[in-house]
């Protein structure tokens, strides 16, 4: 098996576990209201990458942690990135009408319940780690951690904060610095969280964070410069999403501000910065090198 098709195994393999656990994160009742459970779990099925909980079972993995414990976390992490597509693409914020190839969430269950559906999957999140949390007995410190980490990365001074950026600076331009901060923020702080959750949960020592955070830091980047070229030279097709819709929305992208060449050079700094981060991990660090290599090459 040459590398390639067993990193792609190996995600392949990821994407299952986290799949029949997400399934189980959302009730399904025959309550009234119910309704709101079909548009949570219409937008969670619907597919995308999961890199998010991939990164952070893969992290446990190479740091030998165990994988039962850091499930609920990478859950909860995809619950969260998921709540922020669908608010994402509503008319007040982005006005998409696709989303991981089908209609976007607002469209098939209307405006209002699209603001319940992410408003649920957020809390469902919480919910789903605390829950873990309850059931132990031993010392709690490491699932706490993991889960401060996934509240401040979702919260006022990670996404939150970016994508307040990305909607105030619509139209506008800003500085380079601005521009790097707020990419940091908006996707760079959950990619960061989950990384972070699965050394939390892997029991790293310091060093170990250390560099799984210079890790994450640079990949949480480079993911969002990669969105902003695909935004450009992607297609619904591939993407499940509309593209070439920034440039025609004022948003402030890579491209924008550098042009396709300049933030093609940027990516590539950041996902090599990523795998020197990773040097002291040796060989246990393969499949999360191959993971910041497919962040730059991706197609979808
Ligand atoms: C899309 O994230 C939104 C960004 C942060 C750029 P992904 O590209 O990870 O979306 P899915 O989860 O695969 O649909
Ligand atoms: C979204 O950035 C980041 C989020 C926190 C959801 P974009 O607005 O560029 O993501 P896409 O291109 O719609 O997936
Ligand atoms: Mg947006
Ligand atoms: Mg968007
Ligand atoms: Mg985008």
């Amino acid at each position: 098996m040459d590398g390639e098709t067993a990193f792609r195994r190996k995600y392949g393999e990821y994407v299952s576990i986290i799949n029949n656990a997400l399934d189980d994160c959302v009730p399904t009742d025959d309550k009234p209201g119910s309704e709101i459970c079909n548009a949570m779990k219409y937008s969670l099925a619907a597919g995308g990458k999961r890199l998010r909980p991939v990164l952070a079972l893969a992290v446990c993995d190479m740091l030998r942690g165990s994988r039962n414990d850091v499930l609920p976390y990478a859950c909860a992490i995809e619950m969260i990135h998921t709540y922020s597509l669908i608010h994402d693409d509503l008319p007040a914020m982005d006005n998409d009408d696709y989303r991981r190839g089908m209609p976007s969430n607002h469209r098939v269950f209307g405006e209002a319940m699209a603001i319940l559906a992410g408003d649920a999957l957020l809390n469902r999140a919480y919910e789903v780690m605390v829950s873990h949390i309850m059931r132990k007995e031993e010392d709690l410190s490491a699932y706490v951690r993991a889960m401060h980490v996934i509240a401040a990365g979702a919260g006022v001074e990670g996404m939150i904060r970016g994508q307040t950026l990305d909607i105030s600076y619509q139209g506008l331009g800003l500085s380079e610095e601005t521009l790097e901060y707020m990419h940091r923020c908006k996707t760079g702080a959950l990619i960061r969280a989950a990384v972070l959750a699965g050394a939390c949960i892997g029991r790293a020592s310091e060093a170990e964070y250390k560099a799984l955070d210079q890790y994450a830091e640079n990949i949480g980047l480079a993911f969002q410069i990669k969105d902003d070229i695909m935004d450009v030279e992607g297609s619904l097709d591939r993407m499940g999403k509309m593209t070439g819709k920034d440039a025609a929305s004022g948003k402030n992208t890579y491209v924008s501000v550098y042009g396709l060449e300049k933030a093609a050079q940027l990516l590539d700094r950041s996902v090599s910065a990523a795998v020197e981060a990773l040097e002291c991990f040796g060989e246990e660090a393969g499949f999360l090198r191959d993971l910041a290599l497919f962040i730059r090459d991706r197609d979808n």
